[in-house]
């Protein structure tokens, strides 16, 4: 894709703006976020880059929506309430998740955007029943954030079969890396052990560590949707984008401990999340036969890479652990 009009709903997210860096090199990119998770930080690369234009606006807003999506030519729609917000509040979440998402197809139907990719989730699967997952396994959410999602996706392949918008669904599963949350109730599992472990405090695992994740490292996902997006073949179809491969959340705290060298710090157990969905492992086939998708990086090469990242950032991590809610949903 190369000097396109993009707009990027939740651009200043964790995934969101790592997209923004990789698609404002051949494109000007409009943002729209509310920064209610997403920080002005991690676009602070971009504020005098004339290629792209950062909106402060809410997807739930239908009259910014009809405007902002004038003279777009694709949409990359990643704006989401988190699941562990999700928990507290699901009326929010589905009138962010799956209400939002069928505004933005709604507008963008209206201004002839020529192509609208949605960034949904392994979540609405549920847990594995067979593995690895292939994109027909059944969809069962267990959280309201997992079935706002699978409306999300529902709301844009309709839009295609009913109005033609040329759409397509991408599931990424776990991500990790660089700019992903470790505050409060947005914090994830792999920046929350990293900070504890760098604290010399031992990670706290909710249940007992034989959830399974196909964790996935940032740039394999981003390149995943990009190349997902630049595939005729994908409109009106669904694609995984994961590593294709599973590790426990026990592995998981086992390989930070030897990374940060504090493999004495055992892992302290406490009670499961609601909905913790136990196995979550991709078959990533489709992806690699419609548009070549190989994911590069394994686990322990992505947490290597995300620890070097986290300490190359100097944070006071006296500081940063005080942001830490144990039981964050
Ligand atoms: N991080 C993962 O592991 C993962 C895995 C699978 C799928 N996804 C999907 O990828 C997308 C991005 O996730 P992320 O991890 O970067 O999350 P994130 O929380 O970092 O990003 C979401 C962004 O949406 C913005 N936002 C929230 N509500 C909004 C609203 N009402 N209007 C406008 N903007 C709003 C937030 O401020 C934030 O910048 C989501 O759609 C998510 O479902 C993420």
């Amino acid at each position: 894709m190369k000097d396109k009009k993009i707009l990027i709903t939740g651009g200043a997210g964790f995934i969101g703006s790592h997209l923004v860096d990789a698609i404002s090199k051949d494109n000007h990119v409009v943002v729209l976020d509310n920064f209610s998770s997403g920080k002005k930080e991690n676009l602070s690369q971009h504020l005098q880059n004339p290629f792209v234009t950062i909106f402060e606006g809410d997807v739930r807003d239908k009259t910014l929506l009809g405007k902002i999506t004038k003279e777009i030519d694709v949409v990359y729609h990643l704006a989401v309430q988190c699941l562990r917000v999700s928990i507290k509040d699901p009326e929010t979440n589905h009138e962010v998740n799956a209400t939002g998402t069928l505004n933005l197809c709604m507008a963008s139907m209206e201004n002839n955007v020529k192509r609208f990719i949605y960034v949904s989730s392994s979540e609405v699967y549920g847990t594995a029943k067979s593995v690895p997952m292939t994109e027909d396994h059944s969809l069962e959410p267990t959280t309201v954030y997992g079935a706002s999602k699978l409306a999300g996706e529902l709301y844009t392949l309709a839009y295609y079969r009913t109005y033609g918008l040329k759409s397509m669904v991408v599931r990424p599963f776990n991500t990790y890396g660089p700019r992903e949350h470790f505050e409060g109730a947005y914090g994830e599992v792999i920046p929350k052990f990293v900070l504890r472990v760098l604290n010399n405090m031992p990670p706290i695992i909710f249940g007992d560590g034989t959830q399974k994740r196909d964790f996935t490292y940032i740039s394999d996902t981003v390149r995943g949707i990009i190349m997902a997006s630049e595939c005729d073949d994908m409109i009106g179809q669904t694609v995984n984008i994961a590593r294709g491969k599973e590790v426990s959340i026990s592995d998981l705290a086992n390989i930070i401990g030897e990374k940060l060298g504090k493999k004495n710090l055992k892992p302290v157990y406490e009670r499961k999340r609601p909905g913790d969905v136990m196995r979550h492992y991709a078959d990533i086939s489709k992806a690699e036969r419609l548009f070549g998708y190989k994911p590069e990086i394994d686990i322990r090469d992505g947490i290597g890479r995300y620890i070097d990242w986290f300490t190359d950032q100097n944070y006071n991590l006296s500081e940063l652990m005080k942001q830490d809610v144990v039981f964050n949903w």
